[in-house]
């Protein structure tokens, strides 16, 4: 079997940047609320007309990723691109990434995971690699939520919270068998699947049927979140899956050199860091900048990561995410 290496890493945020300031001009809410409950200082958000769309973000954020990786985008033998945020209800974006890289005919699959999504993206990828099937699987995170909030003091327990942008990976076929992607682990509990949804429009509330009964009360087609129902089994699902990766490859918690976790809330974040006795260097997070960018928001970290000199050679990065299914998911790389 072969290995897979991360050789690649990009991404791309639109140059609006809302601030929390921004954002109490819109709805009743305070900075100080958000950077208490969040951390979030500030997010990006597309600006109507600039051209950004979930696959065009996405396709910047690859490009980087595909020259970083010294490749051309005709070396790209597969694309997987996560997003629940997709510019069309169909196709979905990997089509699109495919025709603005003019890469004609590999297969481009999409993945629907939420903010779990980019990890359960780079599993498949390993898989694909690992049986010899694929040797440059591009892997693609990227949201637009700005567009679909509902900005006002209804929604602001979901609103404040959701940022724009893309990250993306070029994963190889590697003979060198000690580093790249260890192990992954996915996990779901359908369970709970309406605790962080956007129900409709849907197959069970098409759009003629909410135009026709055209309710200002009807807050279905707004993402729902129980924030603190969610922020409760995040904390306890991060922990178990970053232990099932380092168990699952004999390590400890002093192993880590750098946890990536999904930028969910800063909380989340501080409280694993604490459960798991890890030292500030331990754990990166920039979602004080972009707020939650669900699929994109690992890539992105990572990405930025890099670019700070944190990703080195030997290094062991877990990545983690939960979110909306639920679903959580984590990923062991040597580098
Ligand atoms: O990425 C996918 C996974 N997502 C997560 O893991 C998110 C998990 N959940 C969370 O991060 C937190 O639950 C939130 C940040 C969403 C909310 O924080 P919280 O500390 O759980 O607040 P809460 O929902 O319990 O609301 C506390 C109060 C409420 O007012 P009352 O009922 O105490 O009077 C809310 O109405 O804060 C109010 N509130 C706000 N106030 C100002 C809710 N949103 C806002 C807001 N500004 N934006």
């Amino acid at each position: 079997m072969y290995q897979s290496k991360i050789v690649g890493i990009g991404h791309f945020v639109p140059e609006n940047v809302v601030t929390n300031k921004d954002i109490e001009s819109l709805m009743d809410t305070s900075d100080e609320w958000i950077q208490e409950r969040t951390g979030i200082k500030e997010r990006r958000w597309v600006v109507p007309g600039d051209g950004n769309t979930t696959s065009s973000m996405g396709t910047k954020a690859a490009r980087k990723a595909i020259s970083q990786a010294n490749l051309l985008p005709s070396d790209i033998d597969f694309i997987i691109f996560a997003t629940l945020s997709p510019d069309y209800y169909f196709p979905g974006p990997g089509v699109m990434v495919q025709k603005e890289l003019g890469i004609t005919e590999v297969g481009a699959l999409d993945v629907r995971n939420q903010c779990s999504g980019f990890i359960y993206s780079l599993s498949v990828a390993d898989q694909f690699i690992k049986t010899g099937m694929y040797k440059n699987i591009l892997v693609i995170g990227s949201e637009l939520h700005s567009g679909g909030l509902e900005k006002s003091s209804r929604g602001r327990g979901v609103s404040v919270i959701f940022g724009d942008g893309a990250g993306a990976v070029v994963v190889q076929r590697s003979e060198n068998n000690t580093h790249g992607i260890l192990s992954t682990h996915l996990h779901s509990e359908g369970l709970h699947a309406e605790e962080l949804a956007l129900i409709g429009p849907s197959t069970g509330r098409w759009v003629p049927e909410i135009i026709e009964v055209n309710d200002p009360n009807d807050t279905s087609y707004y993402p729902h979140m129980n924030g603190n129902f969610v922020f409760k089994h995040a904390v306890v699902r991060f922990s178990e899956v970053i232990m099932e990766a380092l168990n699952a490859n004999s390590l400890q918690t002093s192993d880590i050199g750098i946890l990536i976790p999904h930028q969910a809330n800063l909380r989340i974040s501080q409280f694993i860091q604490k459960q798991m006795k890890l030292n500030d260097a331990q754990v990166f997070n920039n979602i004080m900048h972009y707020g939650n960018t669900t699929a994109a928001s690992i890539p992105i970290a990572l990405s930025e990561a890099n670019e700070q000199g944190l990703i080195v050679k030997d290094k062991i990065v877990c990545l983690a995410a939960f979110g909306s299914g639920f679903t959580w998911a984590s990923a062991l790389i040597r580098w």
